[in-house]
């Protein structure tokens, strides 16, 4: 019965409406769009020997031919492209091959909320630095604090650093030259980035060689979930140092991967251009929420690198604002963690989906009379 009645609540909020019939997740940072349509096209014919054989990629001496492709491209030796299920597996293996009990990591305080969960797998424990406040192009930002973060490397000397650029949930990415100074003090101890929203707001990738080059523990963590649209797929790939042989061994998989994802991940990567042609709508969309955003009473909006936007949301109205978005299926993530009890991150969908959720914030203001 009560069941009933909530549904034909919603229905009639449904009704004849511009919203969504089902509910639009923009909460995970997921594509809406999906990937470029060569990826369909190859899986309406993909063939028996990719799905019932084992790759024999191991007999030519590499773990695939995606990781071939990738190291090709970034001029590295294929022994240092790391494969895995996601960037997420990847970020656990480091952890699992490297932390043992009473060890320590060094994560980000401000940050996704899976960094914390892992080293305690492994009976090791988080060290948290915080970010700061500034602004970019006159737009509060989030930034590294360097400095801070150095202090408490020296002071508690972790095993494991994570570094995450552009950042989850607050979109800022580290400055160069501060990752530099960084890691110059950090040399010893592996440090893994985690650059799963690469592509968004940059696609520089003139660092990567070079740092990997010169800082032989450091690991680059990418992922084909994001700017690439293929997160059901989990494809994900790393960039190692020198000295992570230990690392290299502890994630080659014998058998290869999933054969199929392997081969959509080469597509992907041979189609850049048709991403990165939705990245600027991102960027397009982001301008006209930093600017809405702004000009409604006591809302935040952060500068984000990401395909996504963290906003500070004024205590008085966010429960109803998050009731009024649900009834009317638009999901966006209503952060409630340590670092986070007044934020929510809204993850970007199309040009429309961006625009109808952005209307509908600033309806529920008009209808509550915030100003
Ligand atoms: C910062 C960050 N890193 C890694 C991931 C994991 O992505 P995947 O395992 O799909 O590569 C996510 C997922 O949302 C994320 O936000």
């Amino acid at each position: 019965m009560g069941k009933e009645k909530k549904k034909s609540k919603s229905a009639k909020k449904q009704k004849d409406s511009k919203f969504p019939k089902e509910p639009l997740f923009l909460d995970r940072n997921e594509s809406q769009t999906g990937p470029v349509p060569e990826v369909y096209k190859f899986l309406k014919k993909t063939d028996m020997q990719l799905l019932s054989w084992y790759s024999r990629d191991f007999m030519k001496g590499i773990k695939s031919a995606l990781s071939k492709k990738i190291a090709d491209e970034y001029g590295f030796d294929e022994k240092y492209v790391l494969l895995s299920y996601g960037s997420e597996d990847l970020l656990k293996q480091i952890i699992h091959c490297y932390v043992n009990p009473g060890d320590k990591i060094l994560i980000p305080r401000e940050a996704w909320w899976y960094y914390k969960k892992v080293a305690s797998e492994r009976g090791g424990t988080n060290v948290e630095y915080p970010m700061k406040k500034g602004t970019e192009d006159g737009i509060p930002y989030y930034l590294y604090d360097v400095d801070t973060m150095i202090d408490i490397y020296n002071d508690t000397k972790p095993k494991i650093v994570v570094i995450a650029s552009p950042n989850n949930p607050t979109g800022n990415r580290i400055d160069y030259k501060d990752l530099k100074r960084f890691l110059d003090a950090t040399k010893d101890t592996v440090t893994m980035i985690d650059e799963a929203y690469w592509g968004f707001g940059s696609t520089d990738n003139s660092y990567v060689k070079p740092y990997i080059d010169e800082f032989p523990n450091l690991v680059i963590c990418r992922t084909f979930s994001k700017l690439f649209a293929l997160a059901g797929f989990r494809i994900g790939f790393a960039f190692a140092g020198k000295n992570l042989d230990v690392l290299i061994n502890f994630t080659t998989r014998y058998l290869g991967y999933n054969r199929v994802s392997e081969k959509l991940g080469e597509i992907a990567l041979d189609n850049l251009k048709w991403y990165l042609k939705i990245g600027k709508q991102y960027e397009k969309d982001k301008e006209m929420m930093y600017r809405e955003f702004g000009r409604l009473k006591g809302f935040v909006p952060f500068k984000s690198y990401a395909n996504f936007i963290l906003v500070d949301i004024p205590v008085d109205i966010r429960a109803g604002l998050k009731k009024y978005l649900d009834e009317r299926n638009l999901r966006i993530k209503f952060l409630d963690e340590d670092a986070f009890r007044t934020e929510a991150r809204l993850s970007l969908g199309t040009k429309q989906q961006n625009k109808l959720l952005m209307d509908t914030i600033k309806q529920y203001c008009k209808e509550v009379n915030w100003k």
